[in-house]
């Protein structure tokens, strides 16, 4: 099975201004402590998450020639810097509300001055392709059933709607640089096994702190609805399972997961909001 990255696909950052509560809501996801602790707890990990990927992606920038795929870089650069933003003004909410945002982060910023200290270039994209992957596969449930977002609040959906959009938009940029610029297949197995370590690791953590803080570690039921919401049968994480695993196959490549058409309806909703006034 082979697929390449489509020859139309462009990718450019959206401006969207987001109106998000301030206070926000504790538990903005449907009154669901779980869930929304679950999407707090990866807002936390993206802006040096990001920071990450645009540095290892850019790193490798000045290899490329073809001015197509140095306009794709240069779009997915854009779209991860506004991510970062709009990502550390939601967790600025969660400091409000008196979680330990320095604390959670701190070991992912730790480990990302480790690989920068310790790891080639290329394992750093190796490890950006990994988290790429995982990115567009959550993208990819969060745009095609709007039920992960059943009862949350509307900026929030929107917010995580608009990332999981350029997120799929932008999924094959740091993986067509690296098999240009490596290819070393067993290289991004390696990433991904630990990528899955790491980011299923950081994500418990923040879950747990933030329940913790809001006396809830004994609150049995949400922990039963969440995990069950999480891994249980049409859960988020179990329908994942099966595009999880094809990255270790030997011939993917992102786009063999054809959701171009999923995006392109998606881009409508998108020019809807700019439409109704939200500055462009
Ligand atoms: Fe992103
Ligand atoms: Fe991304």
């Amino acid at each position: 099975m082979t697929a390449v990255t489509p020859d139309d696909l462009t990718i450019s950052p959206r401006r969207i201004e987001f109106q998000l509560p301030d206070p926000l809501p504790r538990y903005w996801h449907g009154g669901d402590p779980f869930k929304t602790h679950f999407f707090n707890a990866m807002s936390l990990l993206f802006p040096d998450g990001e920071r990450f990927f645009i540095d290892s992606v850019r790193y490798f920038r000045d290899r490329v020639e073809d001015p197509r795929q140095q306009q794709l870089i240069k779009g997915f650069i854009g779209q991860e810097g506004h991510h970062s933003r709009e990502h550390i003004e939601y967790n600025r909410r969660l400091e409000a509300q008196g979680y330990d945002v320095t604390a959670l982060t701190e070991p992912v910023r730790r480990r990302i001055r480790y690989a920068n200290a310790h790891f080639s270039p290329e394992r750093r994209l190796a490890a950006t392709v990994a988290m790429e992957h995982f990115t567009a596969i959550m993208a990819d449930a969060v745009l095609r059933e709007m039920r992960w977002f059943d009862g949350a609040i509307e900026p929030m959906r929107q917010v995580w709607r608009w990332h999981a959009l350029e997120e799929t938009e932008h999924k094959a940029v740091a993986f067509d640089l690296y098999m240009q610029v490596s290819g070393d297949r067993a290289q991004l197995r390696r990433a991904m096994r630990l990528s899955t370590f790491f980011f299923l690791r950081d994500v418990t953590r923040g879950v747990w702190h933030m329940m913790r803080r809001d006396g809830r570690l004994t609150d049995v039921g949400s922990w039963y609805r969440g995990m069950r919401w999480l891994w249980g049968r049409n859960g988020f994480f179990s329908g994942l399972w099966s595009a999880y695993r094809d990255f270790y196959r030997e011939d993917f490549h992102p786009w063999q997961h054809d959701n171009y058409r999923l995006m392109q309806e998606t881009q409508h909703e998108f020019d809807a909001i700019n439409m109704l006034g939200t500055k462009p």
